[in-house]
């Protein structure tokens, strides 16, 4: 699957930090229960990898993204524990050179009209708006889809469920990303009805 394919899957991405390695598996089959099967697994916390490998090999429906990619050595490492794309908060030469030295497809992030045009100079087309409601959110997305057209948004950072709609509604998003589906109160509890009837809403929007 290419980086387009994948962000046509579903609406929402869920962006996933593991506090406890033992909730990664269950969350992902929440997830995957309720609509949601491209799953973002960040590497902000020390469980990321582990929490790849472990979803990788025992929900073969999800697919995986690695996020909060900072530095080029995590790719390759990414994409051994069963990671089928990147996600990343900027774009450096570093993980420019990380993605292509890997073959892990990467969704990096921007925040400026210069730095989509920086990103799509390097080759990507495909890019997240981060942190999106900071950066001006839908405003933003439509004033710089006039001048530039031909990239396609996952805009991340302070949308929710009553908001990602107006976002999925511009012509430049694909989807969206957020943490609103994996609230860390459900996961402490293990209540996994609570993520994938967050899964369900999620999956449903349009
Ligand atoms: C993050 O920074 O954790 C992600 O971009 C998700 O942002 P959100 O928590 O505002 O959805």
């Amino acid at each position: 699957m290419n980086l387009l394919e994948i962000m046509r899957t579903s609406p929402v991405i869920p962006v996933i930090a593991i506090d406890d390695l033992a909730h990664a598996v269950p969350l992902a089959r929440a997830l995957v229960a309720g609509g949601i099967r491209v799953l973002e697994v960040t590497l902000r916390t020390q469980h990321g990898l582990s929490a790849i490998r472990a979803i990788a090999e025992q929900v073969p429906e999800a697919i995986l993204g690695v996020g909060t990619l900072t530095r080029s050595e995590d790719f390759a490492a990414a994409r051994d524990a069963g990671a089928v794309f990147g996600v990343s908060p900027g774009l450096t030469k570093e993980l420019i050179q990380g993605s292509l030295a890997s073959g892990l497809p990467l969704l990096p992030g921007v925040m400026t009209p210069s730095e989509v045009m920086a990103a799509r100079e390097a080759g990507f087309h495909q890019l997240k708006l981060f942190p999106a409601v900071p950066a001006g959110g839908v405003g933003m997305l439509n004033a710089i889809a006039g001048p530039l057209p031909d990239v396609l948004f996952c805009p991340t950072g302070g949308i929710s469920q009553e908001t990602a709609a107006q976002f999925l509604a511009c012509k430049n998003v694909a989807c969206v990303g957020g943490s609103w589906l994996t609230p860390k109160d459900a996961l402490a509890a293990g209540d996994w009805d609570r993520v994938t009837a967050l899964a369900k809403a999620a999956a449903g929007l349009k």
